[in-house]
């Protein structure tokens, strides 16, 4: 994505394009800024930079400037924000929340200025003054009050309708309940944000529970505003800063300055750094004082928004499709450093694919000491994305180079642009290796494939070690003490060299092959321990064993899919075999064997799997059919006892359509089995206690979660009464 971010054409480019090649870029500018939208809004996980979206959303605007009639209808420039998401009531704005128009430098900011002075037939001496305070980076609220009561609070949504996060909004201490001396109807605009210190913190606590944490603050507002639990809203430090409104039954001043102190005076934080600014100059040197302090305020800003002061001029000037005509943002630049690009060294991952590493000469970006940055594939140190097209420019990227990086929100570091003013006279381009670094094996790259994969399976070490940490992964056999980085001593001790070894490890040591306790931090008991848990292993789930085997497009729901529909190892095996083995699977490249492997029955079978595509069937069957892979995955499961997958959703199960909640220590299965369980059994497993629970699973250590349960009156039950509600079993509920 972000790739073709950076590919964005620049305004040279603009001139050059053609019709055609117009319409087809609007296209896709259009999906890829509607892909950003969601990732953002919806799923509070941003998937480029907010420099890389502002370049695609000033890119379509540039080509729809240029080709005014291909203008798309779902073109991204008549849209705010994204689609809504569910489980929250929706509140229709009674005043559309407005976007703002961007500015990136001073003469976007001396146009902008410019512009108005012409709209409103004003001489370039006409005093004219603008406030100019930080943008802030969260999301903004509209709260309505009536005679003094908060009565509603959304959030913007698409700018027409937004979500009713009222009783959410009523535990932010920044957020008045009720207010005095105000209009009869008020709506008050503004920034949720969350300080840098209470984000770490934050941060802190979910680390300490487990449980996901968040990218950045703006991520952890959005994310705390829309709970559906208002209780969890209440446990997150959540601030606002009021900055606008909507409906009004009466004016608040005649100035925005004036309005603003006026919603400080009512009892809503307003940010300190606003002034009023007399004239370009004085916005612009207010732009540098905020950038200057952007540091050390404590809060993330994304940049400083100009308001013109006379709201009787801002109605003159009014709105466009989205923004208002009166005021701008001035965003900040992303942050970029440039520094030297030391070497590229190639990583090989689980899937053989090499990809590309920058080593930079340390360099700072935005507080952070960067000293590496992706390159992605050898198309984009190229100078080239997937389709051949440019990206900066075409220039290519070479060791010895100065180069340009930027961060992308907490992201790995990017590269930006080559200075190739600075070009060692000796630089040469970079020749990307056509074998593994790792193994010397050849490295293919497929049609239609980005990257190049080394074709070595398990005698490539570096695979081997990535395969095995995948192996021992949570949702793969997680074994307890087997974490990645003990596979990899293992590994290259050459203790385990593929996963049968794990389960050869304790007869090795018993018969005194291997020492495990002489070995630093083992000791006897550690040791016994760490057999205990692989033998516990050894009774597996089927689709834990597919997804544990690390085939490229084979995920977890795609393994526990396949594992639903075969039932079994054996007929899962079975069925790969011979879609391999049918006359047509001979050919050795696996894009031709695709249509000849069309026509085998097996493989109709395993394509005909719902959620099982073309890709996934394919890489089952290639990887599968390779004779040194297959040996592996053969000795593998002579270890294991392979458990056929519960059956799906009998209606006559006792926890079919029911909400049920773990809490507290499990000791017979681990957390994620138990909801693998659960939701086999028709069950919805919900992560926290409401009035919608049915069932409370409680194991040692209940905590909070069972003191809700009582208060509600949750049935709540222990493990093994867990066990034997779903066994069928009578009694043992509450022992
Ligand atoms: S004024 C009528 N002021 O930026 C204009 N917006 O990119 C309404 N934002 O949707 C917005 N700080 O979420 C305004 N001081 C500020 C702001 C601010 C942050 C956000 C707001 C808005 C977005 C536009």
């Amino acid at each position: 994505m972000v790739e073709n971010g950076k590919a964005a054409a620049g305004q040279q480019d603009i001139a050059g394009l053609d019709e055609a090649e117009a319409r087809d870029r609007l296209r896709l500018l259009a999906s890829q800024i509607a892909a950003a939208n969601l990732a953002y809004f919806q799923n509070d996980a941003p998937i480029m930079s907010d420099a890389d979206f502002d370049a695609l959303k000033r890119e379509n605007a540039a080509i729809e400037a240029r080709f005014p009639h291909l203008k798309r209808q779902d073109s991204p420039s008549e849209q705010i924000g994204a689609q809504l998401g569910e489980g929250f009531s929706k509140i229709t704005h009674s005043e559309r929340m407005l976007s703002l128009a961007n500015a990136f430098d001073a003469a976007d900011v001396a146009d902008f200025v410019a512009g108005i002075r012409r709209y409103l037939g004003l001489a370039s001496d006409a005093p004219l003054a603008f406030t100019a305070e930080p943008k802030i980076d969260g999301l903004s609220l509209s709260l309505r009050y009536e005679n003094g009561q908060l009565i509603s609070a959304a959030t913007r949504g698409d700018g027409e309708t937004g979500e009713n996060v009222t009783a959410n909004a009523r535990t932010i201490a920044d957020i008045p309940q009720q207010l005095s001396d105000a209009p009869t109807i008020l709506e008050v605009r503004g920034e949720v944000y969350m300080s840098h210190e209470d984000f770490a913190a934050l941060n802190a606590r979910q680390a300490a529970l487990g449980a996901k944490l968040f990218a950045n603050p703006r991520n952890a507002a959005a994310g705390s505003l829309r709970q559906l639990d208002a209780a969890i809203t209440r446990a997150r430090p959540l601030r606002f800063y009021a900055y606008a409104w909507g409906a009004l039954s009466a004016p608040l001043a005649a100035t925005q300055s004036g309005a603003i102190a006026r919603l400080g005076e009512m009892g809503f934080s307003i940010n300190p750094l606003t002034r009023v600014c007399r004239d370009l100059d004085a916005m612009l040197a207010h732009y540098a004082q905020i950038e200057a302090q952007r540091a050390t305020l404590g809060y993330d800003i994304d940049g400083v928004v100009y308001k013109l002061d006379d709201l009787g001029l801002q109605a003159r000037l009014g709105l466009r499709a989205t923004t208002p005509r009166w005021a701008i943002a001035h965003k900040f630049p992303a942050e970029l450093a440039w520094t030297r690009l030391e070497a590229i060294d190639i990583q090989v991952g689980r899937t053989g694919a090499l990809s590309p590493v920058a080593r930079l000469t340390p360099v700072t970006v935005g507080g952070v000491v960067v000293s590496n940055a992706t390159l992605h594939n050898e198309d984009y140190i190229a100078g080239r994305d997937a389709r051949g097209g440019e990206i900066r420019g075409g220039k290519d990227i070479r060791i010895g180079d100065w180069v340009q990086v930027y961060r992308a929100g907490d992201v790995i570091p990017k590269i930006a642009d080559v200075d190739l003013s600075k070009r060692p006279d000796d630089a040469r381009p970079f020749v990307f290796p056509s074998h593994c670094p790792e193994c010397g094996s050849e490295a293919l790259r497929e049609e239609g494939d980005a990257v190049r994969r080394c074709t070595g399976g398990l005698i490539c070490p570096a695979q081997a070690v990535e395969k095995l940490k995948h192996f021992v992964s949570r949702a793969a056999f997680d074994i307890e003490g087997l974490g990645a980085k003990q596979v990899e001593t293992f590994y290259t001790d050459g203790w385990i060299k593929e996963p049968a070894d794990i389960f050869d490890l304790k007869s090795k040591y018993e018969s005194g092959l291997q020492q495990l306790k002489n070995r630093e931090g083992w000791g006897e008991k550690s040791a016994a321990n760490l057999f205990d848990a692989i033998d516990e292993r050894r009774r597996i789930g089927l689709g834990r064993v597919i997804f544990a085997l690390g085939i490229r497009h084979v995920g977890e729901v795609a393994a526990n899919d396949l594992a639903r529909h075969f039932g079994s190892w054996a007929q899962f095996i079975d069925c790969l075999d011979r879609a391999s083995h049918e006359p047509a699977a001979h050919a050795s490249d696996a894009r031709a064997r695709k249509p000849l492997l069309a026509q085998s029955p097996a493989w109709a079978e395993i394509t005909g799997i719902d959620g099982i595509g073309e890709a996934v069937a394919l890489a089952l069957t290639t990887t599968l059919s390779q004779g040194a892979e297959r040996a592996s995955v053969d000795r593998l499961v002579a270890h294991l006892d392979i458990q056929a997958p519960v059956a799906r959703a009998s209606a006559d199960s006792p926890v079919a359509g029911k909400t049920v909640v773990f809490t507290g220590t499990l000791e017979k299965m681990t957390r994620a089995e138990a909801k693998a369980r659960a939701e086999a059994l028709g069950a919805k497993v919900a992560g926290s206690v409401s009035v919608k629970t049915d069932l409370l699973i409680a194991g040692p250590g209940a905590g909070s979660k069972a003191s809700k349960a009582a208060e509600l009156g949750v049935e709540t039950i222990d493990e093994d009464g867990w066990l034997a509600l779903i066994n069928g079993l009578s009694g043992g509920g509450d022992g």
